[in-house]
């Protein structure tokens, strides 16, 4: 299971100790929000702060989330601040292709994200293409949302077509995801769990990542 804390919730006057925060307090990856004030209504932060995450933590893997409505723009300067993935939205339509190509080109891992109103159908012309796939729990634009049950059916037919068809993709949820939530969306067969709000709003944040990894191990060994 991965854990992945969403810098997104962590205090941006101090980003680079608390991306080392979340990494002490036992962190897999870092989710890093990416938001352009056009495929979303919110603007998030650049490719700077990345890069300022990337010194204070060398090694994390840094998973980037790029909800933009021109990602072609931002790759090269995102894969240079050191992001080790990159995920686009499926929404985007036909630049999805060639995206997808491009930040392989760049040497970076590459995910595909689905919202929530759209057809979980919709990805499938790429699972042979990604090494993550991303179903969103909220809609995307604002850390602290509630988790969207509706959701859950379609992190199900993804993990049957992992299942299935023998992928090795990852598969991610995001927004919303409390222990509860995560040890649900661990139950349907998602492995990788982004959580902003609930890890940074805790109190102690070691406790928190380690609460929810318990849980999602529990979770999937019940499903099996
Ligand atoms: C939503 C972002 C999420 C967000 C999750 O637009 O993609 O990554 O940071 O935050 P919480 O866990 O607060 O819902
Ligand atoms: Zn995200």
């Amino acid at each position: 299971m991965i854990i992945a804390p969403s810098m997104l919730a962590a205090n941006f006057s101090r980003i680079g100790s608390e991306a080392l925060r979340a990494k002490k307090a036992g962190g897999d990856w870092l989710h890093l929000d990416i938001m352009d004030g056009n495929f979303v209504p919110n603007i998030s932060f650049g490719p700077e702060m990345v890069r300022v995450i990337r010194k204070t933590v060398p090694k994390m893997f840094l998973d980037v989330h790029l909800m933009c409505l021109r990602p072609e723009i931002l790759l090269e300067p995102f894969a240079k601040a050191g992001a080790d993935l990159m995920t686009i939205h499926v929404e985007l339509g036909a630049p999805v292709e060639g995206l997808i190509w491009k930040i392989k080109s760049l040497g970076c891992k590459v995910g595909l994200a689905v919202n929530p109103p759209t057809p979980i159908q919709m990805v499938e012309p790429f699972l042979k293409k990604i090494d993550l796939l991303l179903v969103m729990t909220v809609n995307p634009g604002f850390g602290g949302q509630s988790f969207i049950e509706e959701c859950v059916p379609k992190i199900q037919k993804a993990a049957e077509w992992r299942r299935r068809l023998g992928f090795k993709w990852h598969l991610e949820v995001d927004g919303g995801i409390n222990v509860a939530r995560a040890a649900e969306c661990a139950r349907a067969g998602a492995d990788t769990f982004v959580s902003g709000t609930a890890l940074f709003g805790s109190g102690n944040l070691k406790r928190a990542v380690a609460k929810t990894r318990a849980a999602t191990l529990a979770a999937a060994k019940l499903a099996k």
